[in-house]
């Protein structure tokens, strides 16, 4: 594939709505593994498993319930693990920096990154401010898929120097109808400031789990060991993740 490395179907994907019922991700267990198992398909080896944070507002021990048994059905499959796509708002950050302290709100795998989502048309000057706030508070903001803000597109460079990461979808780089958003998407990786990869997978029938094309379009356009950073080996490093192990917490 591409340039050749040996990994180059290979993807951590540490963005997908996995959990069966908690949120408008998988609506239950038989589509999660389905899903799961599209993905593994297409080079996935390892999952973290990232509902909205609404989804800890209301029951958050029903939905550490229904992870663990996710991952005792993924068990023989491949390892999945736990976080949280927090919703972030300046309004919001006192209620945010709250549950990310009481442990509400998962981090990556109970490291100290924090996927974090903006509203779709967040400006510059408000996502400064919610990532200071985490900042402060010794969390790590990973921007979930960065790319897909338009008001954004000139501030990744003073996000990334404040000391967040970024993060891009799989199907970003090649299959995404939006030309802009796919354009950037792939500047920010052959620029090497795309940390990390996710799919953002939602449903079967709903942005289902695509990575092929984009991976594909990854070791064929940027460097091999960039590549193999940005699919899996950063995730791995950052997040703890090890593809031998079940995930459980
Ligand atoms: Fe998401």
């Amino acid at each position: 594939m591409g340039k050749g490395s040996e990994n180059g179907d290979k993807m951590i994907d540490i963005h997908m709505h996995l959990i069966p019922g908690v949120d408008d991700g998988a609506a239950d267990m038989e589509m999660a593994l389905s899903m799961a198992l599209r993905a593994m398909d297409q080079g996935v080896t390892a999952i973290i498993a990232t509902p909205h944070s609404a989804a800890f507002d209301g029951d958050p021990q029903r939905t550490v319930e229904q992870f663990n048994r996710l991952r005792a059905g993924l068990s023989r499959l491949l390892p999945v693990y736990l976080g949280c796509e927090v919703y972030c708002a300046p309004e919001r950050m006192r209620t945010v920096t709250e549950a990310l302290k009481t442990g509400r709100y998962p981090r990556m795998n109970g490291t100290s990154y924090v996927l974090t989502e903006f509203s779709p048309w967040v400006t510059e000057e408000d996502a400064l401010v919610c990532a200071a706030a985490l900042l402060r508070d010794g969390w790590k903001p990973v921007l979930a898929h960065v790319e897909r803000y338009e008001r954004l597109r000139s501030s990744v460079t003073a996000l990334r120097a404040m000391g967040c990461l970024m993060q891009i979808n799989a199907y970003s780089l090649y299959d995404e109808e939006d030309a802009a958003i796919r354009t950037f998407a792939q500047r920010l990786a052959l620029d090497r400031v795309a940390d990390v990869l996710g799919t953002d997978a939602h449903r079967t029938y709903h942005r289902p789990p695509s990575v092929r094309m984009g991976l594909k379009w990854l070791y064929e356009n940027c460097a091999a060991d960039y590549a193999d950073s940005l699919s899996w080996w950063e995730a791995a490093r950052l997040f703890e993740i090890r593809e031998d192990s079940d995930g459980g917490i």
